[in-house]
């Protein structure tokens, strides 16, 4: 069953919604730490309406457990200009020769279909997605997509000044740059190159050309960045940035240990020793993170805690990795590969019913932190985070 195009009237409303959640409106007295009551009772209209009227969901997108996927990433590349300890073994990784890599006919079919049946955000990710030379084109080519409300990108930022105003004219709406650490010669051993002035001159530059906020990408691991936390809600003082500290976690070839990793709980404690008075926002349907602000501050901070407080039940995402497999849990290693089917000249209809089948499979959640680890999975560079 294909989904019906969101009405003009609820895309009015959510934008309205959006809005208000967004537009710093005076807020009623509330405890601090808590939503605002103004603000849970404008997410629950927005709630109720989205149930009451949202079309029906693509059935080969929803799950055994009625997650609708509507939220697909695609991998643009394997390959990436910084080497960063986390995500990319120290030894590199072996690369998928290219006539086995998506084309750009190929994703754009594959992002035709996934939208067609309901799929109203795409991030563009990798690897390093602004190394591929024909991105600015891929963006504009999605953005004539019907029923595509969000084109996204994760970056890390080495090349976005110079990309950002032609991405942006193209339909760009939605920019995460991944930092780590606010000390230059750290951020050269962490990522294993050179370029963090032009990561913030990126960031700068994202600002300057009204993309608000601007998330920041911050794995977190012990020993290395965790006492910069401070430093970093600190930027979020004059400038709209959302700093995201994310759980450190496993994949293949990362040396993760369950030492190194530092949970929500311990970061939120650090911020609250500064900030007492740091206030929770209410939280996005399906979104990953957890957001809290400082009161006065022009930004905020959120939390991604896929290891210690998962956020499996209300996951609405997809994967497309560069070679083309499709991916339906972060953590989990079933793939199945659109194309092979799309090469063999599977119709429309056949596509879908691959798709539907490998959805249908998603586990509940995923096997938690320490299965994780020992689990064979792609190592983060080759999968798209
Ligand atoms: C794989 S990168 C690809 C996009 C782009 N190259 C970048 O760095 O933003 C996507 C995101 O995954 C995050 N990431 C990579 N390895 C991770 C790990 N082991 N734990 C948590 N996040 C990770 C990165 O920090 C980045 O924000
Ligand atoms: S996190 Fe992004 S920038 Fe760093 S190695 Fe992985 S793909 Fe490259």
């Amino acid at each position: 069953m294909a989904a019906r195009p969101v009405s003009r009237m609820l895309q009015r409303v959510l934008r309205s919604s959006v809005r208000s959640c967004n537009s710093g409106a005076p807020v009623t007295q509330h405890r601090p730490g808590e939503p605002s009551q103004t603000a849970v009772e404008e997410l629950s209209r927005r709630r109720q309406f989205l149930r009451e009227h949202a079309a029906p969901f693509s059935a080969f997108l929803t799950d055994s457990f009625g997650r609708q996927h509507s939220y697909l990433r695609i991998s643009l590349t394997e390959k990436c200009n910084l080497r960063c300890q986390y995500c990319m073994p120290e030894e590199g990784v072996p690369l998928t020769p290219k006539a086995d890599l998506l084309t750009t006919e190929e994703i754009l079919t594959l992002a035709r279909l996934f939208v067609k049946e309901g799929v109203d955000k795409i991030r563009l990710t990798g690897g390093e997605p602004l190394i591929r030379p024909d991105v600015v084109d891929i963006v504009a080519q999605l953005h004539r997509l019907e029923g595509l409300r969000t084109i996204g990108i994760t970056t890390n930022g080495i090349s976005l000044a110079r990309l950002l105003p032609q991405l942006q004219k193209a339909g760009l709406s939605a920019i995460n740059i991944s930092l780590d650490t606010l000390v230059p010669a750290k951020f050269e051993f962490i990522v294993r190159r050179k370029g963090f002035h032009k990561v913030m001159e990126g960031i700068h530059k994202a600002i300057e050309l009204g993309y608000s906020p601007v998330k920041v990408n911050c794995v977190v691991m012990r020993g290395l960045n965790e006492d910069e936390l401070l430093d970093f809600v600190a930027l979020t003082e004059g400038l709209p940035l959302d700093v995201r500290f994310i759980e450190y976690m496993p994949f293949d070839g990362n040396k993760w240990n369950f030492k190194k990793m530092v949970s929500y709980k311990e970061m939120l404690d650090t911020l609250r020793q500064q900030w007492p008075e740091l206030e929770k926002l209410p939280e996005e349907e399906s979104s990953t993170a957890k957001a809290f602000k400082v009161p006065g501050f022009r930004g905020q901070v959120s939390f991604i805690t896929s290891m210690s407080e998962h956020f499996c039940g209300t996951c609405n995402r997809l994967r497309i990795t560069a070679d083309g497999n499709l991916k339906v849990c972060l953590f989990g290693n079933s793939e199945v590969s659109l194309r092979d089917h799309l090469r063999a000249g599977a119709s429309e209809e056949e596509l879908l019913q691959i798709i539907g089948a490998s959805v249908g499979r998603k586990k509940r959640q995923h096997a938690g932190m320490f299965s994780i680890a020992q689990m064979k999975n792609r190592p983060m560079i080759l999968i798209g985070g």
